[in-house]
């Protein structure tokens, strides 16, 4: 196109709608990604976590990998169902005779993705925030003074916690990791690590990415976290998505009805005050009236229908943190199913309506799964709180604006970022099998 062609056209589209170069009327819209946001780690780092993130060798069953929950065919999640149902990916070596599915849901987890997680504005973890880096860099951790020495960064610090974590990593059948458990973390921690030392294949990537070390007894599970965070940290980027390109300059790159629902988003609809920043999350806790059972959960079941997930306050000890919930950060949320925090909605849609009328959405969650019969107390007892803490005000869309804004969050899908950069390896050092 020749250059006054190009200019007509760009006057034409400036005037054309309300949205300039982005800046003026939407003072929330964040600046575009850069480099330099991000941490930085060297490839073999990087390569050495990646065998170390596939490696069921690091759970005291051998069944479980950092893979099996955050999956590069889920988005780095655990997904647990997709449109064709429950999602049986990696079920033939899960855990204790039961498929993933079944053996997770008692613990009713939905595993977050880890996007951008390499950016440095990242620096609390999980839904209570119970790791996390505070601004002198010291760390706070379930681990309080027995955090071993050396952790790179927030992500290193989470990487040691889900070894240590609960029947499904340590293991309910007996082994050189279980025997040890009563002993504590850093006796879990040796375990492992010894394992790693005791398999040859692990060498040449260790000597790569450590030239200081000069043989495998000499790795600690501080290197190993700290490759594990090299990994995470590089492995599911997602910066480039049309909203991006369309922060960079690219006003072509989103749809009319993405534009008109980025203008919701960032104006009326009032997302950013929460959802602000670079990855759409403020990596704050509010007070917000969503689930806290999975989408299956049976609310006159067992002790799982009344797990409560990850309260803030139990960390905190200030009963005005109870049920907050994190901000979770939107990219390629299209593609996260299922939503919240537990895992509560089946659909982006589904999840944005309930969302947007909060305490509306939360009865009638649980009136769709208690058809209408009177909950047990517990149960009642925790929906009532969590509407009469409710700051997420009702916002009133029409139809069109709805599905404007949905149009919008999915300008932040990139689907060459699905899968991670270097995706599964062919193989691990310990030859087990890959998730
Ligand atoms: C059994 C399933 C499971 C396994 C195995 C697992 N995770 Fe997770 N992961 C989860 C769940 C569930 C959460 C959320 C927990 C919470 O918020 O309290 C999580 C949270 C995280 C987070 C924090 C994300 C955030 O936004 O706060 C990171 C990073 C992470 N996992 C990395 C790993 C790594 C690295 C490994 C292997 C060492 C691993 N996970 C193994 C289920 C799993
Ligand atoms: C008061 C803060 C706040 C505001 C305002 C807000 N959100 Fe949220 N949002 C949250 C929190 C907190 C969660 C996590 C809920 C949970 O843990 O179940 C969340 C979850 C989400 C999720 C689910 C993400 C996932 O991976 O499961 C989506 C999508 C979402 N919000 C979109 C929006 C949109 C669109 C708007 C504007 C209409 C909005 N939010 C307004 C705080 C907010």
């Amino acid at each position: 196109m020749r250059p006054l062609a190009t200019l007509l056209l760009s006057l034409a589209a400036l005037f054309s709608g309300h949205i300039n170069n982005g800046r003026a009327d939407q003072p929330d819209l964040p600046k575009p990604v850069q480099e330099q946001d991000f941490r930085q780690y060297t490839p073999q780092m990087v390569k050495l976590g990646q065998l170390l993130f596939y490696d069921r060798v690091l759970s005291g069953t051998y069944r479980v990998s950092c893979a099996t929950c955050h999956h590069p065919d889920r988005a780095s999640s655990n997904g647990f169902r997709t449109d064709q149902g429950v999602d049986q990916k990696g079920d033939d070596l899960a855990i204790n005779g039961l498929s993933l599915y079944e053996a997770l849901k008692p613990s009713a987890k939905h595993a977050p993705a880890l996007f951008n997680l390499g950016a440095s504005e990242f620096t609390v973890m999980f839904g209570d925030g119970r790791v996390a880096q505070h601004q002198d860099g010291s760390f706070l951790s379930p681990a309080g003074s027995q955090l071993p020495e050396g952790l790179q960064d927030v992500l290193a610090v989470q990487a040691l916690f889900p070894a240590v974590t609960g029947d499904e990593l340590v293991g309910t059948v007996d082994n050189d990791v279980k025997a040890v458990a009563h002993l504590g973390n850093g006796a879990i921690w040796q375990a492992l690590t010894e394992r790693v030392q005791y398999l040859p294949d692990y060498w040449p990537p260790f000597k790569a990415a450590y030239p200081q070390l000069n043989s495998l007894d000499q790795i600690t599970i501080t290197h190993i976290a700290n490759a594990i965070s090299a990994f995470v940290g590089t492995e599911w980027r997602s910066d480039d998505a049309p909203f991006d390109a369309w922060l960079r300059g690219n006003k072509q790159a989103l749809s009319p009805s993405q534009t008109n629902g980025l203008e919701l988003f960032y104006g009326k609809a009032g997302c950013s005050r929460c959802h602000g920043g670079s990855f759409q999350t403020d990596h704050g806790f509010h007070p917000v009236a969503t689930p806290l059972w999975r989408f299956d959960v049976d609310l006159f079941g067992g002790p799982e229908a009344f797990e409560i997930h990850q309260d803030r306050a139990e960390l905190t000890g200030k009963d005005a943190d109870k049920y907050n919930r994190r901000t979770p950060s939107l990219r390629n949320v299209e593609w996260t199913a299922p939503y919240g925090h537990a895992g509560s909605f089946k659909t982006l849609a589904g999840f944005l309506k309930a969302h947007l009328d909060p305490t509306a959405g939360l009865r009638e969650f649980v009136l769709k799964r208690s058809s209408g019969k009177p909950l047990p107390t517990a149960v009642q007892m925790v929906v009532d709180q969590l509407i009469a803490r409710n700051k997420l005000p009702s916002v009133k869309l029409s139809k069109q604006e709805i599905s404007e804004l949905l149009a919008f969050l999915k300008s932040l899908s990139q689907p060459d970022s699905l899968q991670g950069r270097l995706g599964r390896p062919e193989i691990v050092p310990s030859s087990l099998a890959l998730d």
